[in-house]
């Protein structure tokens, strides 16, 4: 009786489902409150910023729908030409909270450790080229790549939230470094944050990802 009752539910989900998009939800990263070298009053306020990506992801779909009919409209192309950049904004910082918080460090008999050695000929080499990236001049991101066809790891910089990214490529270990990530607690010291984010990275998630 009660497989049926749950067979009927999921039946009614799916139905109500239909044609209606799901809008994005935020997710909660509270859990990271009390990150050693990432102020609660930081947190909260990148948390807050983050939020608003998700806010406007779907202020801006439900704004393209209504140019349905109307798509040669400037304000239309104006809006899509937008959208990446929305997008984008939300989901790179929920890979980036979701890379932080971590207390240990990179297995090294990890797949991606061995990766991380084929690919740079060693984990300094990498951790040297991926801090140079994150601390080139301008607001982005450092993310390291996993390019799934050659099968290679590859550091990119990524400008703002949308230029750079690899089509098909997967995005292994992702960091923030616009100003806000850092400038209420470092300043300037883009360097001195970069240092804290490798003190917390989550490796056991973001090997988790290479490894799927
Ligand atoms: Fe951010």
């Amino acid at each position: 009786m009660r497989k049926v009752a749950a067979a009927l539910v999921g039946i009614l989900l799916l139905v109500s489902n239909i044609g209606s998009a799901q809008e994005y939800k935020p997710r909660d990263f509270s859990h990271l409150i009390g990150t050693p070298g990432f102020s609660d009053q930081l947190l909260q306020m990148h948390f807050k910023l983050y939020q608003g990506y998700v806010t406007n992801t779907n202020a801006l779909l439900n704004l393209l729908k209504s140019y349905e009919g109307n798509t040669q409209a400037y304000q239309y192309q104006a809006l899509k030409r937008r959208f990446g950049w929305e997008f984008d904004g939300m989901r790179l910082h929920e890979l980036y909270f979701e890379n932080l918080g971590g207390k240990k460090e990179l297995d090294k008999g990890s797949p991606l450790n061995k990766a991380i050695e084929r690919d740079f000929g060693s984990f300094e080499n990498w951790k040297k080229d991926f801090i140079a990236t994150g601390l080139m001049r301008g607001i982005g991101w450092s993310i390291l790549y996993f390019d799934p066809l050659a099968k290679r790891l590859v550091n990119v910089w990524i400008n703002e939230h949308d230029v750079g990214h690899l089509a098909t490529g997967q995005p292994i270990l992702v960091m923030d470094v616009w100003e806000h990530a850092y400038i209420t607690q470092y300043g300037l010291d883009r360097a001195k944050y970069i240092d804290a984010f490798f003190n917390t990275i989550n490796w056991e998630v973001v090997a988790d990802r290479y490894s799927k």
